[in-house]
């Protein structure tokens, strides 16, 4: 049996439930016999089939196909969770998220000032609700994020006088955060953001408290710190930006100093927070390609396609650049424009063909949000815009930009399969000639 949503043809065991099949042949069989019409079909029976059918195929229309299927032979998909949707006191999120992905990333519960707020006391009350979700679905949970310089606390970097605490010092409360936040989740949560954001635009290290206070090896023991606390959890560097040159270079070194020291880095997040027109795919390619050679798994972490005008050139995602509402900035109040749902398709299905063209060092590709309404774009870098950046629209429901993603996962693997095909038909020519030439070169 095959389906069609929307265009795209998919065999029956990806997208539709057995359940759903079986129903439906059995209730055909039911009234139609074998053989066709049942000459003894009532009117009402009809009815009833008609109906019956209906309400099917407004299940199955419902009911799109779910991309952690469509992708589970090239990476995981994931989503950043709030806790209506792990709590599950918003259904239609809750559903949404265990029907499509396989992987989550809480929007903020681990984040140092919510879960670790006052010197000594920890909440770990919504994090267990994050946890206990991801482990009843079976999904690869990841922790984000250990050691960044927003959304901590002040008085983890000052004394009783508000001066800066020492280096001592600093490294103890780091070292004890880690250990408890991840000694915590042991064996459940599966990789950490260890470090976030530690680069500036042009590749140095920032000057935040971290560095300023330990020095530069802040990096090094925030990564030891947390290989001691779980050595089975994946460990990585995660930042935004990583697609320009002067940031991507600064990573890599820093990537590779660490690695010189000894020190386990798993992989490295790009934020993915994207523009529909920058960086280019090449510039993405390319900055997939930079850290694919240092041996890292690479992952996309935060995904989003911010479709509203910028108020300024070079934007970034910084979370505390802000800025007021200038006229015409918020343009698309009242929907998105169809043109502008195909440019965000188009740009969703070129970022999905760089991905599966690397889907053997792609880990993860993980949406920064579940639907267009609960993204922080809504109020980054301006408060109370409409945003539109994500998969599934305000209502849950999957726009022209998931239509595109599946029809990029068709094409790609009907290209894997064509290409398999003529590999198996040039083997000979490998055969005799063992230089890896082609004939006659
Ligand atoms: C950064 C952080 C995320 C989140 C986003 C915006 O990218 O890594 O935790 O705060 O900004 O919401």
């Amino acid at each position: 049996m095959q389906v069609v949503f929307s265009g795209v043809v998919l065999s029956a065991p990806k997208t539709v439930r057995p359940i759903d099949s079986m129903n439906a042949e059995y209730i055909i069989n039911l009234f139609l016999g074998s053989r066709g019409i049942n000459k003894r079909m009532t009117r009402p029976a009809i009815m009833v089939l008609l109906v019956t059918l209906a309400a099917l195929t407004t299940a199955c229309a419902q009911d799109p196909p779910a991309l952690k299927n469509i992708f589970r032979n090239d990476f995981l998909i994931g989503a950043a969770l709030n806790p209506s949707q792990f709590c599950e006191s918003n259904t239609v999120e809750a559903t949404l998220v265990k029907r499509q992905f396989n992987s989550i990333s809480p929007e903020n519960v681990l984040k140092w000032e919510n879960i670790h707020p006052q010197p000594g006391q920890y909440d770990f009350t919504l994090a267990d609700r994050y946890v206990a979700f991801g482990l009843k679905n079976k999904m690869f949970i990841v922790g984000h994020n250990l050691i960044w310089h927003s959304q901590t606390p002040d008085w983890v970097f000052r004394d009783d006088k508000g001066n800066y605490v020492d280096r001592d010092t600093l490294l103890a409360r780091m070292r004890e955060h880690i250990f408890t936040v991840v000694g915590c989740y042991k064996g459940k949560i599966s990789g950490w953001d260890v470090v976030n954001e530690a680069l500036n635009e042009d590749g140095t290290l920032r000057d935040s408290p971290w560095r300023k206070i330990i020095g530069d090896d802040y990096l090094a023991k925030a990564f030891e710190f947390a290989h001691e606390a779980d050595p089975q959890a994946a460990l990585f560097y995660n930042d935004y930006a990583l697609e320009n040159e002067p940031k991507r270079s600064g990573a890599a070194a820093l990537i590779k100093k660490l690695q010189s020291q000894g020190v386990k880095i798993s992989g490295v997040g790009l934020q993915g927070h994207y523009g529909l027109n920058n960086p280019s795919v090449q510039q993405v390619g390319k900055t997939i390609s930079a850290f694919e050679k240092l041996g890292l798994k690479v992952m996309i972490t935060e995904l989003d396609v911010n479709v509203l005008p910028s108020p300024t050139r070079s934007l970034g995602a910084d979370i505390s650049t802000r800025y007021e509402s200038p006229a015409g900035l918020n343009p698309y109040t009242n929907g998105l424009p169809d043109a502008v749902q195909q440019q965000l398709a188009q740009r969703y299905a070129d970022l999905f063909s760089v991905f599966l063209k690397h889907r053997d060092s792609i880990s993860r590709v993980t949406f920064w949000g579940v639907t267009d309404g609960n993204s922080w774009l809504n109020d980054w870098p301006i408060r109370g815009r409409t945003s539109y950046p994500l998969l599934f629209d305000r209502d849950g429901k999957p726009k022209p930009a998931f239509e595109a993603v599946l029809k990029t996962a068709q094409t790609k693997s009907a290209m894997k399969i064509s290409e398999s095909e003529s590999a198996s038909v040039r083997q000979p020519s490998t055969i005799f000639n063992p230089a890896g030439k082609k004939p006659g070169a």
